[in-house]
C-alpha cells in the first residue's frame, strides 16, 4: 500500500487534439511505465475505432512510478480524460477522481470552448490547475499569445506556465516536477471505515463487473464484504489491485489510491459510475457516509435502429447488450416500424455518439443497419394538464389534445476569430439562437455565447459553424432547460404512404424549408422505378411540398452492346450489391441513405 503523501491523483483537460493522449503518451515512456515493446503511440486510446478517428471517447486511468528529483518515490495516477462536448459527463467523473488537472493548451490554436468548458468543470471540482501549452515545436506556435490568453483567463503568473512538446518530448521532466509539487496529495482518514468513489466500470467475461475505483478513507482488502451504495447490492472483495498497463492484482488498497475491484458481481449496472462502494458492518450508525456522487449521464439524442435484414433482429439486441455492458450511457427498447420491422430506438450523448456505436454494431458485430432520423426529447402537455415526454415522432399526439409543446434549450459558447462575428450570429439566427453575451477573450479573439434549442445544434451545427468559420470556430454547450416551442410533426409520403421512419418533429416557421429540401434530396436519392414515384411533405395531413421520380425501365446491362459475358456479369452483381442497401417501402425501393439524408440536407 502507498504512502498517500506520496501519490498524486491527476488528470488532463484540454480541446478535442490538442494532444492530450501524445502526452500522456511521453509521461508513460519518462516513467517507464511501459517497456518500449508496449509502447505504441497513444497507448490510452485503445478501442480500434479510437485510435481510427484519433478521439479519446472512454476515460481510462493508468499508475506511473516517478523518482522526482527529491529522489523520492512517488505514485502518480493518470485519468484520461475525453475531449468531445458528446462525452462531458466522462470528464466530470475524471474529475472528482483526482486533486489536479493539466489543462493543456495547443500553442498554435490557443483557448478554444472545450478549454473553457473543461477548466470551469475542473475549478468547480476544486482542482489544483497546472497550465502547460503544447506543441510548441511546431512553426505557427503562438507562445506569447497563448501564455497572454491563459493568464487572462486563470490568473496565474507567467512562469507557472509550462511550455511542452508531446511529439518531441520537450519539457516532460519539468511537467513531472510540476505535477509532484503542485498537486496536493490526497487526504482521507486511514483509519476510518473503508469507501471510495467509483468513477469507471468495465466488463469483463471472466471476472463480470470490474469497477474502477478511487480510494477516499480506509483500506480494501480480499475477502472484505462491501456494499454498492446506490444499488443497495452487497459482495465479497474477489480481487483488487492497480491499474498499470494491465491490472495487476494487490493485497489492499488504501487511502487516494486509484485501482481495480472485483467482485463477482455480474451485472455492472451494479458498479454504477458515480456510487460509492464501501466496507458494510451490520447495525444502524455503523456504515460511512456515502460520498457526493455525480449526475447520471443523460440522452441528448434519439433515434432508431432497424437491421437491413429482419433476420438480424437478435444479433442486434444482442450487440446492443453488448455494448450497454460497457457504455453506461446507451439507452435502447425494442420498438417496431412499419417501413422498417423491428428494431430499437436508442438514446445517445450526442450525435457523435451515435455514429460510434452504429459503427461499431456495424463493424465488431457485422450488422447492416438502417437508423431513423435522430430526434431530441420534447415534452408535451395536454390539453388536460397530463405531460408526456416525446422523442419518436411516431408517438405523435393527435394536435387537438397538445396544449402546448417544449423543447430543450442548449447555452452553447462560440469563441471565434473576430472577423468571423457576422457569419457566427447570421448561423445563430437561422438556428433559432437567443444572443446571452459577447465577450472578448483576447484583442481578435470572440467568445459568443446563445441559447439554442437542441434540435437546432445537435445535427450539423457544428459543421456548419466550422465552414463558415473557415475551421476555426469552436463550440461547446449544455442543457438549460425546456421552453415552450410552435412544433409539428412533418411527415414523408412516398406514393401516398406516409412512411414512419422518416417523419420529424419541427418548428412551424421551418416546417415548409425542411420539407422542401427533404423531397428535393429524397428525389435524387430515390432510383427511378418502373413507374412513377411521388414523394410528398406534409404537415397536419396538409401536403407543403413534392417531388416526382420519373419512371423508367432499369437495367445496366442495356449498355454493354455486344459479347464480352463477364462484364454484364459484373454489372448485374454490382445492381444486386446495390439492391442489398435498398429497403422497399410498398413498392418502392428507397436506399438506405435516404433514412440518414434527410439529416444532411444543409450540405
Ligand atoms: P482527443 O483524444 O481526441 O481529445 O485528442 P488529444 O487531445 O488526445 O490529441 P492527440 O494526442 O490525439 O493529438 C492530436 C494531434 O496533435 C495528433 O496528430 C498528434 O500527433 C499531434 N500532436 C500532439 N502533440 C504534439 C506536439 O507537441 N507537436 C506537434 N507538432 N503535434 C502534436
Amino acid at each position: 500500500m502507498s504512502d498517500p503523501k506520496s501519490i498524486r491523483n491527476f488528470c488532463i483537460i484540454a480541446h478535442i487534439d490538442h494532444g492530450k493522449s501524445t502526452l500522456a503518451d511521453r509521461m508513460l515512456e519518462a516513467t517507464a511505465t511501459l517497456t518500449s515493446k508496449q509502447m505504441r503511440a497513444q497507448v490510452l486510446d485503445s478501442m480500434e475505432l479510437e485510435q481510427e478517428r484519433g478521439i479519446t471517447i472512454k476515460a481510462h486511468a493508468i499508475t506511473m512510478d516517478y523518482i522526482a528529483e527529491d529522489k523520492q518515490k512517488y505514485i502518480l495516477n493518470l485519468v484520461d480524460t475525453p475531449g468531445h462536448v458528446d462525452f462531458s459527463y466522462e470528464v466530470s467523473r475524471s474529475l472528482a477522481a483526482a486533486e489536479g488537472a493539466l489543462l493543456v493548451i495547443d500553442a498554435a490554436q490557443g483557448v478554444e470552448a472545450q478549454t473553457l468548458a473543461n477548466l470551469y468543470l475542473a475549478v468547480d471540482a476544486d482542482l489544483e490547475i497546472i497550465p502547460v501549452i503544447n506543441k510548441i515545436d511546431l512553426p505557427s506556435a503562438q507562445v506569447d499569445k497563448v501564455t497572454q490568453q491563459i493568464v487572462d483567463l486563470i490568473g496565474c503568473d507567467e512562469e507557472e506556465i509550462l511550455k511542452v512538446s508531446a511529439k518531441e518530448g520537450v519539457g516532460i521532466d519539468a511537467l513531472l516536477e510540476a505535477i509532484v509539487h503542485k498537486v496536493p496529495p490526497p487526504k482521507g482518514d486511514p483509519d476510518a471505515l473503508p469507501r471510495a468513489l467509483i468513477f469507471d466500470s468495465m466488463y469483463d467475461n471472466y471476472k463480470g463487473a470490474i469497477a474502477y475505483i478511487r480510494v477516499v478513507d480506509g483500506t480494501f482488502k480480499p475477502d472484505m464484504e462491501i456494499l454498492f451504495y446506490q444499488t443497495d447490492k452487497r459482495y465479497l472483495v474477489e480481487e483488487l489491485g492497480v491499474l498499470r498497463l494491465e491490472k495487476l492484482p494487490r493485497k489492499q488498497l488504501g487511502v487516494g489510491e486509484v485501482g481495480y475491484l472485483v467482485t463477482g458481481c455480474k451485472e455492472i449496472r451494479d458498479t454504477r459510475v458515480g456510487d460509492t462502494v464501501m466496507a458494510f458492518r451490520k447495525g444502524a450508525g455503523n456504515m460511512p457516509t456515502p460520498l457526493p456522487g455525480y449526475k447520471e449521464p443523460k440522452s441528448m439524442v434519439f433515434s432508431g435502429m432497424f437491421p437491413a435484414d429482419h433476420e438480424q433482429y437478435e444479433n442486434l439486441r444482442d450487440a446492443l447488450d453488448r455494448l450497454a455492458l460497457n457504455d453506461a450511457s446507451l439507452r435502447y427498447d425494442a420498438e417496431s416500424s412499419t417501413a422498417l420491422g423491428f428494431g430499437f430506438r436508442c438514446g445517445f450523448l450526442g450525435l457523435l455518439h451515435m455514429e460510434i456505436i452504429q459503427e461499431r454494431l456495424e463493424r465488431e458485430f457485422d450488422l447492416n443497419l438502417v437508423s431513423t432520423v435522430p430526434s431530441v426529447r420534447f415534452k408535451v402537455v395536454h390539453t388536460d394538464g397530463k405531460e408526456e415526454w416525446l422523442s419518436n415522432p411516431v408517438d405523435f399526439p393527435d394536435p387537438g389534445m397538445i396544449d402546448h409543446i417544449e423543447e430543450p434549450i442548449v447555452r452553447g459558447q462560440v469563441i471565434t476569430p473576430d472577423e468571423y462575428v457576422g457569419p457566427v450570429m447570421k448561423l445563430a439566427r437561422e438556428r433559432r439562437g437567443q444572443f446571452v453575451s459577447q465577450e472578448y477573450i483576447e484583442t481578435t479573439r470572440v467568445n459568443l455565447t446563445y441559447d439554442f434549442p437542441l434540435a437546432e445544434v445537435v445535427f450539423d451545427f457544428y459543421d456548419r459553424l466550422k465552414s463558415q468559420t473557415r475551421g476555426y470556430a469552436s463550440f461547446d454547450y449544455e442543457f438549460v432547460r425546456y421552453e415552450p416551442a410552435q412544433l409539428s410533426r412533418l411527415d414523408i409520403l412516398i406514393n401516398g404512404d406516409p412512411v414512419d421512419a422518416l417523419s420529424m418533429i419541427v418548428h412551424e416557421d421551418k416546417a415548409y424549408e425542411w420539407g422542401r429540401k427533404v423531397v428535393d434530396k429524397l428525389k435524387d436519392l430515390i432510383p427511378r422505378q418502373m413507374f412513377e414515384v411521388a414523394i410528398q411533405a406534409a404537415v397536419n395531413t396538409r401536403v407543403i411540398a413534392r417531388s416526382t421520380v420519373k419512371a423508367l425501365r432499369k437495367n445496366v446491362t442495356a449498355k454493354c452492346y455486344g459479347g464480352d459475358i463477364t462484364r454484364k456479369r459484373k454489372l448485374l452483381e454490382k445492381q444486386k450489391e446495390g439492391k442489398k442497401r435498398m429497403k422497399r417501402l410498398g413498392s418502392v425501393e428507397v436506399p438506405q441513405e435516404a433514412f440518414l439524408a434527410v439529416l444532411k440536407v444543409d450540405s
